[in-house]
């Protein structure tokens, strides 16, 4: 993957907030990706930083009695701080108070004055003191009459204006023409619709006499520079633009600037534009997320309903936080904050899954090979459990990149957990406390190698993710880090026989339940409780995505002996194969059934049935006497989930 420079950048956050999840999610979005970007041996620049001009911080300075300067000073260090803790890995901190940025935006406004692509006018219309925007009657909605608002006043004063209405046109063909310019697809098509309607010259500058507090117009002392126009030049300046070229065709175009659903106007409108105006290269892409949700309410400052990640970090750890953020939200879609989501996905993920399985290994192989690692049989990927397993974890390691460069790291990790468990679904099978009592050596040292051996991979691919945790897992595995080189991630029998394993962990100890007092902010609707009473049969979402349904082929299957209900398939789910026994007999014949796309529970404990194993289970829907396999429209790749 090595072949190019990537470069991703965070909105900057204004200074004078205190980070939440919100932003913290948009943060660590950047750190995974980037992570994922620098493990594969990408060389890249990760940037974040704070916008520390305009109205708010020079409100908040004079309630403060202290200099603007010395407000953003003051405050700026909370963004630092938390972002140390969360372990972000930002190459630069820009703030745009810093001379470095200044100096640029100054330079870029003298340039588009010069070419008439800025002008002075007189500006007669409403403004919006809340967002600091200059807005007309269309930008409201319909029908409200901008004097009834009272944060919409009328204004008369003389302007500086950006042309941007002159690039709408080259602006709408762009981002037709380039379809991943705007990500995901449905905020394409929300800019479009924005464009749709007549796009405006921008306003630059505001009267110091009004707001004295921003960077000064180097062609009129009297105002500052807009805010927002300030800030889009970060993403530049930063980097070298105007001031060291060869740095700047480094890492621009940038290929993610990553930003919140609220933001999209200003960074797939104003700043493309700017961007034409200043003939720079577009961005590659711009990636609108969701919110994150408290009840069906965006969480905010100004709701009062923040959740503070540095609680979390305190309370389940740093890499938790990490974790439950990243797998809890589709980047595009909304999420919702609660703590018991929180704990479940801890739980059952982190602690169940991950944790436990960690000590078991280890557990077992301190106990039975005195710590160190056993011999394992030579060719033992030729063995059949072994070899599905190994194809698994290879189905993970293969599904993380594309899942990364299309900004899913929710499902590069469900693929990874998918991976986890199927190593405890093989112990299961496996049974190596029952092989340690028999006393079979061999099989019990190759079953606790090959748990070892993908526990290993398992970590190197969760380590973008959950950085400390990971190298806790590696160290108590015995390995140094140089073993977590890619190349490593697909090679078998990276452990060393009779090389030791290092000491034991506690990853994730179990979470309690958050009592209901605890769980922070959530205001509960006292008539949703007398509405569900009478749905005795209602699960959560949560209760839902623990199934793991899966699309699977059916590559064989026979009749079971004395049992004339049942058949035994043999299945594939993306490269597993298992087996699993159903009661179709009745419905279909053996040969009838080999390459059938079905659907199969693949997480439901593996049993006997008839003394036959069965590994997962399939969906039919019956009627009578009627009974159907459930089967899904379309072509999908084989193994999909189904959510
Ligand atoms: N300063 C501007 C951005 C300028 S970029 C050139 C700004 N700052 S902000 O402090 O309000 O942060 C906005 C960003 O924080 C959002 O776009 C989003 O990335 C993140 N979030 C803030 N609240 C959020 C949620 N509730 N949920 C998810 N992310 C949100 O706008």
């Amino acid at each position: 993957m090595a072949e190019r420079n990537f470069y991703v950048t965070t909105p900057i956050y204004y200074v004078n907030d205190k980070p939440h999840i919100g932003h913290a999610y948009t943060t660590l979005l950047a750190d995974v990706i980037a992570r994922y970007r620098r493990q594969s041996g990408m060389p890249t620049f990760f940037l974040t930083g704070t916008d520390e001009h305009g109205q708010k911080v020079h409100q908040a300075a004079r309630k403060n009695q202290r200099s603007p300067q010395q407000q953003a000073d003051a405050t700026v260090v909370r963004f630092q701080q938390a972002w140390e803790k969360l372990e972000i890995t930002n190459d630069d901190f820009i703030r745009t108070t810093e001379e470095r940025h200044k100096t640029v935006v100054r330079d870029i406004l003298r340039n588009l004055y010069d070419r008439d692509e800025i002008y002075r006018a007189e500006y007669d219309g409403w403004y919006d003191v809340s967002s600091e925007t200059f807005i007309t009657p269309k930008d409201l909605p319909e029908g409200v009459d901008p004097e009834s608002l009272p944060h919409i006043s009328r204004i008369r004063e003389t302007n500086y204006f950006f042309r941007m209405g002159k690039y709408q046109d080259w602006l709408v063909n762009y981002i037709e023409q380039n379809p991943a310019f705007i990500q995901p697809d449905f905020r394409r098509n929300e800019t479009l619709g924005f464009l749709r309607k007549q796009l405006n010259d921008l306003c630059i500058s505001r009267p110091k006499s009004r707001l004295p507090w921003g960077i000064e117009l180097p062609f009129d002392a009297d105002y500052v520079c807009y805010v927002w126009f300030d800030a889009l030049v970060n993403y530049i300046s930063t980097i070298g633009y105007l001031r060291d070229d060869e740095r700047f065709k480094t890492w621009w175009p940038v290929d993610f600037h990553l930003i919140g659903k609220d933001i999209l106007t200003t960074h797939t409108v104003y700043w493309p534009t700017m961007l034409k105006a200043m003939d720079v290269p577009m961005p590659r892409t711009i990636f609108a997320h969701g919110w994150w949700l408290m009840g069906d309410r965006k969480m905010s400052k100004s709701e009062g309903n923040v959740v503070n990640p540095m609680d979390m970090a305190d309370r389940y750890g740093v890499d938790a936080v990490r974790y439950f953020l990243m797998a809890e939200m589709t980047p595009g879609q909304d999420a919702t904050f609660t703590q018991e989501a929180f704990v479940k996905r801890y739980n059952a993920d982190l602690a169940n899954d991950l944790g436990n399985l960690l000590s078991r290994v280890h557990k077992m192989l301190c106990k039975h090979f005195d710590g160190c690692y056993p011999e394992p049989t030579p060719e033992l990927l030729a063995q059949d459990a072994e070899r599905n397993l190994w194809r698994t974890l290879r189905t993970a390691v293969d599904a993380v990149p594309p899942a990364i460069a299309n900004m899913r790291p929710d499902s590069a990790l469900f693929e990874i957990l998918t991976a986890v468990r199927a190593v405890n679904r093989y112990l299961e099978i496996k049974q190596p406390w029952t092989l340690a009592k028999q006393n079979e050596r061999q099989a019990l040292g190759d079953t606790l190698y090959t748990a070892a051996e993908c526990l290993r991979v398992c970590a190197a691919l969760l380590q973008p993710v959950m950085p400390q945790k990971m190298r806790d897992l590696l160290q108590a595995l015995g390995l140094p880090d140089k073993h977590q080189e890619q190349a490593a991630f697909k090679q078998w029998a990276v452990l060393q026989p009779s090389a030791a394993l290092g000491s034991p962990v506690s990853l994730f100890p179990r979470a309690e339940k958050p009592k209901p007092a605890e769980a922070p902010q959530q205001k509960a609707d006292p008539t949703d409780q007398d509405k569900n009473q009478d749905k005795i049969n209602v699960i959560t979402y949560d209760d839902f995505m623990k199934v793991e349904l899966r699309t699977a082929e059916i590559l064989a299957a026979e009749r079971i002996k004395d049992a004339n209900k049942l058949l035994c398939l043999q299945i594939r789910i993306g490269a597993e194969e298992r087996q699993l026994v159903a009661g179709i007999a009745q419905h279909y014949a053996p040969d009838d059934l080999p390459g059938k796309k079905i659907v199969v529970v693949a997480n439901l404990t593996p049993a006997k049935i008839r003394g036959v194993k069965s590994q997962g289970m399939l969906l039919a829907a019956s009627h009578g006497d009627t009974l159907r396999l459930v089967t899904i429209d379309g072509d999908l790749p084989n193994g999909s989930r189904i959510k």
